[in-house]
């Protein structure tokens, strides 16, 4: 076999894994009773003494994604830059960005494949074209750090103002809409929106293509950041309306660290402008508006055998667990006196991600505490997040391989902890 062949084959046989999980006995393909859950729950390798709730950091590979990952490091690590050079750099890319392609409902020509979404999301906000001097940006208060930063600083070299949104708590779908509705009613110059899909201090999933046809109508352009939503909630990313996106692979599509990809519509790519005045592709080319460096290639050779994994268990499916892990322990707590729970359970509004906090613990340091407690008296892990206006809380996640038994767990700590204090 060539050396060409060859690296075809390590690209596009990284499903072989997902197929001796089949042959195993281990059915993934569209699970929906409980022992197809606990069959995926067991392709999973983690860790026993603990238990993880705090999945939305990023997603743990199936054992058959892990061993893909280790078959590529150890086949670039004998055919270097040789097959880098030639094959992956170009073929391989590209088979990568059709693919996604296939998987987004978005042309090829529309994606750029990035280290993550940090890195997607800082080239789309500092890269912003069209801001001029006097005009307002917007973003929440919820809104993920580094992106809010990137907003500050954009505003700041284009001497635009910054206008902060207060998402309400507690807060539902419409109270949402109503709140970026007369943020911009307040803010007529605003031309620049940022949106957090599935929010990560509080697990809300805003509606995005509501509010993105709220701005389109008064001339706003929104960059939205799927971060959190991006394989966990089953959509293309025509659905938001959005001409801007940023998303990774490496949290819900459970791909290696080091994943993303970002979208610019057809149309707009103009205003975005090349990432460090990228020469490596012509300014009409996305590709000129990400410029990662040597990146880790055996992470984006196994995209397609997560993305395989991610098919055979069906996005639709996966979020229903995941909601349905979510929904176990909140329908036992919501009613406690001494908790509040940040999510709302309005269909639509969440998904695997949950906050809460003890009734008047709204500092960061007292919900640190609360998270080191929950981890050393129960071995539960979550961890506690600030931003929200009612003050800090303990982000709670479950992935597919947890099971009832630990939020079971996690019930009874809740329980006590909310009669103890
Ligand atoms: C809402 C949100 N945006 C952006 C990011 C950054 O993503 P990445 O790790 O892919 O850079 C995260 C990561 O936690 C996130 O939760």
């Amino acid at each position: 076999m060539d050396g060409f062949q060859a690296g075809r084959r390590r690209l596009l046989g990284a499903a072989a894994g997902v197929t001796a999980l089949g042959a195993s006995g281990v059915s993934l393909a569209a699970p929906s009773t409980a022992a197809d859950w606990e069959a995926v729950a067991r392709s999973y390798d983690i860790a026993g003494d603990f238990v993880n709730l705090e999945n939305a950091y990023y997603g743990i590979m199936a054992r058959p994604v892990a061993e893909d990952f280790k078959r590529n490091i150890d086949y670039l690590n004998r055919y270097n830059s040789m097959y880098l050079r030639r094959q992956f750099d170009r073929a391989g890319m590209e088979q990568l960005r059709a693919l996604l392609a296939a998987h987004t409902g978005v042309a090829a020509e529309e994606l750029a494949i990035t280290r993550g979404a940090t890195e997607s999301l800082q080239n789309l906000i500092c890269n912003y074209r069209l801001l001029r001097r006097g005009d307002t940006i917007m973003y929440a208060n919820l809104d993920y750090d580094a992106m809010q930063y990137a907003m500050n600083d954009l505003a700041q070299r284009n001497g635009a103002r910054v206008a902060l949104v207060k998402m309400p708590e507690p807060v539902n779908r419409q109270a949402a809409i109503d709140v970026y509705e007369q943020a911009m009613l307040a803010n007529p110059r605003t031309r620049l929106l940022l949106l957090t899909h599935i929010n990560h201090r509080t697990g809300f999933v805003l509606p995005v293509a509501e509010i993105v046809k709220l701005a389109k109508a008064r001339h706003i352009d929104v960059i939205v950041d799927v971060a959190q939503s991006w394989g966990q909630l089953d959509y293309k990313l025509p659905d938001l309306g959005a001409d801007f996106i940023g998303a990774n692979l490496h949290k819900w599509v459970g791909a290696p660290l080091g994943t993303g990809f970002l979208y610019i519509r057809k149309e707009r790519l103009a205003d975005i402008g090349v990432e460090r005045g990228d020469e490596d592709y012509p300014a009409s080319d996305i590709r000129s508006r990400v410029h990662s460096g040597t990146v880790n290639a055996a992470a984006l050779m196994t995209i397609p055998a997560a993305l395989k994994l991610h098919d055979d268990i069906g996005v639709a499916n996966r979020g229903r667990r995941l909601r349905e892990l979510r929904d176990h322990w909140v329908r036992q707590v919501r009613g406690l006196d001494g908790i509040q729970v940040l999510t709302p359970d309005e269909a639509g509004s969440y998904g695997a991600v949950t906050s809460f906090r003890l009734r008047g613990h709204t500092t960061f340091e007292q919900n640190v505490a609360l998270s080191n407690r929950l981890f050393e008296q129960y071995r539960l892990f979550t961890v506690a997040r600030k931003g929200p206006v009612g003050g800090a809380c303990i982000r709670v996640t479950p992935g597919l391989f947890t099971r009832e038994s630990d939020l079971e767990q996690l019930v009874l700590a809740l329980k006590e902890l909310s009669r103890t204090g």
